[in-house]
């Protein structure tokens, strides 16, 4: 008996390799292994059998079977049938989302788009400002307690002339002198830009937040021309008059300096954390350009006169779009960003 399941294990291999295709491997299997199969007819036989020789062969034939069957498991793999390819060419295409503007980018481009139509260039600067840029040419020197209201991020490096003057600019006030030494007068020029600060941060003040500055030098400018650009913006931005008011301020490179605050939008001016619970919204600053200014610009004062203002881009933002934490702006938080 020995003798005769090697040789069915033999033959059955022969042909195995001969298989081509999946039919031909069922036939093999019902050949061998069916109810009628050659190993299953030996497998019957066996209880004809000594006892002492059932044992074994029984061992031996069940080995084999097992054999066998991992045999055609293995080949059935190989004969697996590829799933037909279909392709439908008129399904529509799987969409790709698209992506969108920052809120902060839509306002900042709407505003590029009024200040172009009133004749005004869009200028950029450098982040990473000169100290003497930043404050010195804007009339406020090292001594002067001016600068302890724009505390900022210094910044480890030397310049050319190896002093450590680079700072993280404070606001977007350094291209007033860059922008007059470079194009002369008259002028009328807004940069758009980020301002750094060591600031607390809460609802209504990060430490890395977009301004617009806005300059306009020539002969016989006044502060009326000032209010009146900046009811124009706000107009172009809100779409309908909104409420403002205009008081002093105080600054080194402004002389008269004024600041317009727009009742907060959040609130309606009844006082909420994006307002400080105040009512407003401390929006743009601005006033009359300083001489010393203008003659660090290469401008002589006696001749022009100028106004200059800073609007507080991101609040502004907020106050367009009811947002009210300004720490959502900058987050990346896709819940917060698809919304626009
Ligand atoms: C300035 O930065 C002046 N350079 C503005 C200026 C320009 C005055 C030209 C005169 C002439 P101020 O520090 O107030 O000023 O900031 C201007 C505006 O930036 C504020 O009204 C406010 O809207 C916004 N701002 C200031 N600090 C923050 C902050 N930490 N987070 C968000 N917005 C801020």
């Amino acid at each position: 008996m020995r003798d005769k399941l090697q040789q069915i294990k033999n033959n059955f291999e022969e042909e195995l390799k001969k298989i081509k295709d999946k039919n031909s491997l069922e036939e093999l299997e019902v050949k061998y292994l069916g109810r009628k199969g050659e190993l299953t007819l030996v497998l019957k036989e066996l209880k004809n059998l000594a006892f002492d020789q059932k044992a074994e062969m029984g061992q031996l034939a069940n080995r084999i079977k097992k054999e066998i069957k991992e045999e055609i498991k293995k080949a059935q793999n190989n004969f697996q049938e590829e799933p037909r390819q279909f392709i439908d060419v008129t399904l529509p295409g799987d969409k790709i989302e698209r992506g969108h503007l920052n809120p902060l980018t839509i306002v900042q481009s709407e505003l590029e788009d009024i200040f172009s139509s009133l004749g005004f260039m869009v200028l950029e600067g450098p982040e990473l400002e000169s100290d003497y840029y930043c404050f010195e040419a804007l009339n406020i020197p090292p001594y002067h307690p001016a600068r302890d209201m724009q505390d900022t991020f210094y910044v480890d490096k030397k310049n050319e002339k190896g002093e450590f003057d680079l700072v993280m600019r404070t606001h977007t006030s350094p291209v007033q002198v860059r922008g007059l030494e470079k194009h002369g007068v008259p002028f009328r020029g807004v940069v758009p830009g980020r301002a750094f600060r060591s600031e607390a941060i809460d609802a209504c003040h990060e430490h890395t937040f977009d301004q617009m500055e806005g300059l306009m030098v020539d002969k016989n400018i006044s502060v009326s021309n000032l209010i009146s650009v900046l009811q124009e913006l706000l107009k172009g931005i809100f779409g309908k008059e909104v409420e403002t008011r205009v008081r002093p301020g105080y600054f080194p490179f402004t002389e008269p300096s004024i600041e317009l605050d727009i009742k907060c939008l959040i609130c309606e001016g009844k006082g909420c954390p994006s307002c400080k619970n105040s009512g407003w919204l401390e929006l743009i600053p601005g006033g009359m350009v300083h001489p010393k200014v203008l003659e660090y610009g290469g401008v002589d004062p006696k001749e022009y006169s100028g106004f200059a203002f800073g609007l507080g881009l991101t609040r502004l933002v907020m106050m367009r779009y009811g947002i009210n934490d300004i720490r959502l702006i900058n987050s990346g938080d896709l819940r917060f960003l698809e919304q626009f």
